[in-house]
Formats: structure tokens, C-alpha cells, sequence
């Protein structure tokens, strides 16, 4: 079995040794053009040229749970796309997630800012009650992180696209609720695929459903949200604040507004990252699932975009 590494800006190496020595019995290398065929690739964000060249793969593993790069390269049909499903992720992004609610919830930017200013001051404490969190995408990091903000006793929404149970948690499915979901959620938290259906969708239109004082948590993708609506809402003062971990676009460039903004906290798309270990035992798993010819989790669905 040949088993070729195609990353855009991030070094193979480590994960081909990885590799290799995970699957001893397969040749693993790192793609270059012209490289002989492989069966297999692990990939992020590969070139269109690297699929054209490659036309006996059986399966493509990708190297996050985010496929929205991958799926808009010409693929050839039949050819099988694999993402992570957690592989350390869901606990990386439930404990950012908690930690951007509970932030904003004990204000702790502004305890911050009374330390600062050798300021003893206490702030009445907030009902919970009043802060409902809605967590858009119920999927492997959506469900986790739902369960993750009930250990606080917040009040939980769910919204996905088909119709789910969560013990706890208010579920809403379609876009006929999306209203309903959005006008029940003090606190929005993104953690949906981006597919054409997603793109744009935290725009003025649903984020000015949320509650006055509304906070966004985005930790999917930058193309969900339409940044000067997120602006102007916030200058307008219909929404509190927000934290912002991905952009439309990465780096987030320099003089962008996000950067400056006194209601924005900015991180650098750092609230789950890949990790190699965990992520190559879960890959070397399902490849020895696929040879005995056993079915697998996290198949991408190419017309559903996840
Ligand atoms: N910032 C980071 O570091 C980071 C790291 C990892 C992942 N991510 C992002 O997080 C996303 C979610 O990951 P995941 O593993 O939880 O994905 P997932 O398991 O595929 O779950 C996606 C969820 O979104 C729902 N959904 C999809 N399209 C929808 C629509 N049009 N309307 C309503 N709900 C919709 C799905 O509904 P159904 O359940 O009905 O299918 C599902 O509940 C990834 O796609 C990626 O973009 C970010």
C-alpha cells in the first residue's frame, strides 16, 4: 500500500515518520509533483494539481473536520473523503468555548480592567438564567461542547439540520426554527461545517434575532459571518461582544477591524487544533478498517458539503 502526505503550509515529515512507523507494512512519503501513485493520501488543503495526478487514490483523509476546503477541488467521483472526528478536538473546543462564555457571563474583562486600574470592585452578579446559550451545529464538537456548558447549569439550545435529541438540551432543527433558536439564545456559539447552505449566515438578519446584549462565540469558519454586520451590531449596541477565532481570512490581516475593537476578542484559530498523535492513531484505525473491508465513521458527504 502506497500512502502519499500532501499538506499546504505545514511540513510532512513528522507526520510520514509518524506514519510509517504506525504502518510498518505500507510505503509512506510526501508528495511532490510527479510522484509514482498512491492509494491513500493524508492531506490539508492539497492543490487542484496534486488530485489530478493522483487519480488511483481510493480515500482521502483529511487532517481536520473541516472539509470545506477540500470539497472545492474538481474530485474525481467515487473517490472517498475522511475527516477527523474528534481525535482531541471536542475537549479542545469545549474548554474554549466555556471558557469565552464564563468570561463574558463574570465579566472578567472588567474585573481585568478594575486590576489594572488598582481597582477593588464588585459587579452584581448576573442571573444564568438570562444567559442561554444556543450552539449552532450539534455534531461531534457542537454535542460536546452543549454537554460541556450544562456541567455550568447554563441554559442550553441546540440547532442542527435534522431533527436531534440531546438530554437537557432545547433542541431546534431546520431553518423554519433557526428564528426560534436564535431569539432563545443570549449567547450564539458556531460550530457548523461551511457548505453553501452555512456561508454568510451570521449576518444582521439572525444575529439581530438575538436577545439585546447577544454575544458570539465563532469557532467554525470565517465565511459564516459577514463581518461589517457583526460591527455595526455591535457599535449599535444591539450586541454585547464577540470572540472570534476564525476569519475570512487567515492571518486576519493587519488594520482589520477585529483587531481594534473593544467588544471583540481575537484569537488565532487555535480553539482545537489538529494533534498528531491522536489524529494518526484515529487515521491508522480506519485504514485497517477499510482493508478488512469494515464500514467507517466520518465519510464526508460530497452533496451534503460535510
Ligand atoms: N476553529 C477550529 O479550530 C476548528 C477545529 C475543528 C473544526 N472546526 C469547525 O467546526 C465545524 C464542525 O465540526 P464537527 O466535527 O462538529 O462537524 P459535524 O460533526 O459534521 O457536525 C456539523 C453539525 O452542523 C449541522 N449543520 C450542517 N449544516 C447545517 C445547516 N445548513 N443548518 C443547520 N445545521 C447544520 C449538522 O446537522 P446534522 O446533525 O443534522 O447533520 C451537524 O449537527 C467543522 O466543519 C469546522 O469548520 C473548527
Amino acid at each position: 500500500m502506497n500512502i502519499t502526505v500532501c499538506f499546504d503550509k505545514l511540513d510532512p515529515a513528522p507526520w510520514v515518520k509518524a506514519l510509517q512507523l504506525a504502518l510498518p507494512e505500507a510505503r509512506v512519503s510526501a508528495w511532490s509533483p510527479g510522484a509514482t501513485q498512491a492509494d491513500l493520501a493524508i492531506v490539508w488543503a492539497p492543490p487542484q494539481q496534486f488530485i489530478d495526478e493522483q487519480p488511483a487514490l481510493q480515500a482521502l483523509f483529511n487532517i481536520g473536520a473541516g472539509v470545506d476546503a477540500l470539497l472545492k477541488l474538481r474530485l474525481p467521483a467515487g473517490l472517498q473523503v475522511v475527516r477527523l472526528d474528534d481525535a482531541g478536538m471536542s475537549v479542545q473546543m469545549a474548554e474554549y468555548v466555556c471558557h469565552a462564555v464564563i468570561r463574558h457571563f463574570r465579566e472578567f474583562d472588567a474585573y481585568d480592567d478594575n486590576a489594572k486600574a488598582g481597582q477593588w470592585s464588585y459587579r452584581k452578579p448576573r442571573n444564568r438564567a438570562d444567559f442561554a446559550v444556543g450552539v449552532m451545529g450539534l455534531g461531534v464538537l457542537g454535542e460536546r461542547v452543549a454537554k460541556a456548558l450544562q456541567v455550568f447549569e447554563f441554559p442550553v439550545n441546540g440547532y442542527s439540520r435534522s431533527p436531534k435529541q440531546i438530554d437537557g438540551v432545547r433542541c431546534f432543527a431546520g431553518q423554519a426554527q433557526l428564528g426560534e433558536f436564535l431569539q432563545a439564545s443570549r449567547i450564539l456559539v458556531n460550530l457548523m461545517p461551511l457548505t453553501p447552505e452555512t456561508e454568510d449566515i451570521l449576518c444582521r438578519a439572525t444575529l439581530s434575532q438575538l436577545p439585546r446584549g447577544g454575544y458570539l462565540v465563532n469557532v467554525a469558519r470565517g465565511r459564516h459571518l459577514v463581518d461589517e454586520d457583526l460591527i455595526a451590531l455591535l457599535d449599535e449596541g444591539h450586541l454585547g461582544g464577540a470572540t472570534l477565532d476564525v476569519f475570512r481570512t487567515e492571518p486576519l490581516p493587519a488594520g482589520h477591524p477585529f483587531w481594534q475593537h473593544p467588544k471583540i476578542t481575537v484569537t488565532p484559530h487555535t480553539s482545537a487544533r489538529t494533534l498528531r498523535e491522536e489524529s494518526v492513531a484515529q487515521m491508522v484505525g480506519k485504514i485497517h478498517a477499510l482493508q478488512r473491508g469494515e464500514p467507517i465513521r466520518g465519510v464526508v458527504d460530497p452533496q451534503r458539503g460535510y
